[in-house]
């Protein structure tokens, strides 16, 4: 089954204002384990489901090419019009069906995106294309261990943050939910015997409140709650902004608070 959650122009518009890139804890651990596993040099780099391309981004001064696939033509756009990354080209395609000659890749990374792919077809295409000793990294975070600090207050945002996850619970597709166990079934079918499954990196960072409502608003959970029921949605972010700011004691949603996220890793190498 093809997953087509992504296709909206306007998604697309705030999936690239809103969507972080990972952190760099995270790509230095995939670019040490491929140092480790295949060595230098560092060719090409393929990112599978890359959406408007924040990880295709950060692979880039790292290969001489990257490459960024993805399903949804319009996150492919959003990601083009980024400018000052000449080594990265972005096609439309999918996880599935790879464009490579076999042994002709470095590294193949999905970005919080491998669990909308099929399974099996996907792994059997990234082990064809990987070089030996090549490497695959499935990262991505997950939603429900995220916690919030504003002086005091922590606690209490957290409340409201789960508040919204708990609405947003029907809309929930299976993909998403194998995303919160961190991906563990499809780490299990990873072919390579020589794999290995980072559970937890904690990283902490800032971000406004309105960036916080943008993000939400980026769920594939709330899209689809959205196209049921759009004047609910639209309150549910409206309220989500307005619980901050009165928990918070301020009136700007341009408030910085800190967020800590529990991001994953799931790395395997191609047998040599
Ligand atoms: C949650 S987004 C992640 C985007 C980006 N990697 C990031 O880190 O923000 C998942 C992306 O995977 C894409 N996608 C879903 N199924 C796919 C498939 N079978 N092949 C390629 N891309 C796919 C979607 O169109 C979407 O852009």
């Amino acid at each position: 089954m093809t997953y087509r959650l992504f296709e909206g122009k306007d998604h697309a518009s705030i999936y690239q204002k809103y969507r972080l890139p990972p952190p760099d804890e995270l790509k230095n651990i995939i670019l040490q384990y491929l140092d480790n596993k295949k060595g230098q040099p560092h060719v090409l780099a393929v990112d599978l489901g890359c959406g408007t391309g924040q990880n295709s981004r950060l692979l880039a001064a790292h290969f001489k090419q990257v490459v960024g696939i993805d399903i949804s033509e319009c996150v492919l756009e959003e990601a083009r019009a980024v400018p000052g990354f000449p080594n990265i080209t972005y096609r439309k395609g999918r996880a599935e069906e790879l464009p490579f000659s076999d042994g002709s890749v470095d590294l193949v990374t999905a970005s919080t995106a491998a669990h909308w792919f099929d399974h099996s077809r996907f792994l059997a295409e990234a082990s064809r294309v990987l070089k030996p000793g090549g490497c695959l990294a499935l990262l991505g975070y997950t939603l429900t261990k995220i916690r919030f600090h504003y002086q005091n207050y922590g606690d209490r945002l957290d409340h409201i943050y789960q508040e919204v996850k708990q609405v947003l619970i029907p809309y929930t597709s299976n993909p998403v939910a194998q995303c919160d166990s961190k991906q563990e079934e499809l780490y299990s079918a990873i072919p390579f015997p020589d794999k290995e499954r980072i559970e937890c990196i904690q990283v902490k960072s800032f971000i406004t409140l309105k960036n916080l409502v943008g993000f939400i608003e980026t769920w594939s959970m709330f899209q689809a709650y959205k196209k049921k029921d759009p004047q609910a949605a639209n309150d549910l972010l409206l309220n989500t902004e307005k619980r901050f700011l009165d928990e918070m004691g301020v009136t700007s949603p341009d408030t910085e608070m800190e967020w800590e996220l529990e991001y994953f890793c799931n790395l395997a190498s191609k047998p040599k």
